[in-house]
């Protein structure tokens, strides 16, 4: 008798520690999942999901063109890299151009967001740039087509 209930209290006591331990712990979990990040990341490309539909519904003229690829290359080089990167992978001054929201938004999307910029939040206008030599850069940018790194 006297055993089974030390043995009781015993574990009544350590359920008590236990439920005192795992409150930091869940509080802890929720601080590292504190929502500003991920608000912040996604923040970066929404003005891709502002563009009008007629915008988003343009077709690229260039899209099959061979020429475009490396033409728009080149215009990514002289215009672009300086923010995004040689590779468009993001660099200091502007996000990565291989993430999906970009990857999957449509050409005229693109094509919009270059035409108007995202001024505000430091991305220029390219409309003093000609359109096929925007479209070249829409083109390229979709050639890029970024394969998941294989797991290490
Ligand atoms: C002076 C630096 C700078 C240059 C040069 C620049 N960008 Fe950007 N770009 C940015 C910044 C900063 C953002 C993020 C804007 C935001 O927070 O919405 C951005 C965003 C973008 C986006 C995502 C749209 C979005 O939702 O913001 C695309 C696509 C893009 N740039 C393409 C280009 C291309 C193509 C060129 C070259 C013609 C270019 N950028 C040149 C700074 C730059």
């Amino acid at each position: 008798m006297t055993e089974n209930r030390t043995t009781i209290s015993v574990a009544s006591a350590t359920l008590a520690f236990a439920c005192v331990l795992a409150v930091p712990l869940v509080s802890a979990q929720k601080e590292n999942t504190a929502p500003a990040r991920t608000k912040k990341d996604n923040s970066v490309y929404a003005e891709l999901t502002k563009a009008p539909r007629k915008a988003v519904a343009r077709r690229n003229p260039l899209e099959r063109d061979p020429d475009a690829v490396a033409a728009g290359a080149n215009l990514f080089d002289q215009h672009c890299a300086e923010c995004h990167g040689n590779m468009a992978e993001g660099g200091r001054k502007a996000p990565s151009l291989l993430a999906d929201p970009v990857q999957q938004a449509t050409p005229g999307t693109l094509f919009w967001i270059l035409t108007n910029g995202v001024v505000r939040r430091g991305m220029p206008v390219w409309s003093k740039l000609p359109e096929p030599q925007r479209w070249q850069i829409v083109t390229f940018l979709k050639s890029l087509n970024p394969t998941p790194k294989p797991a290490q």
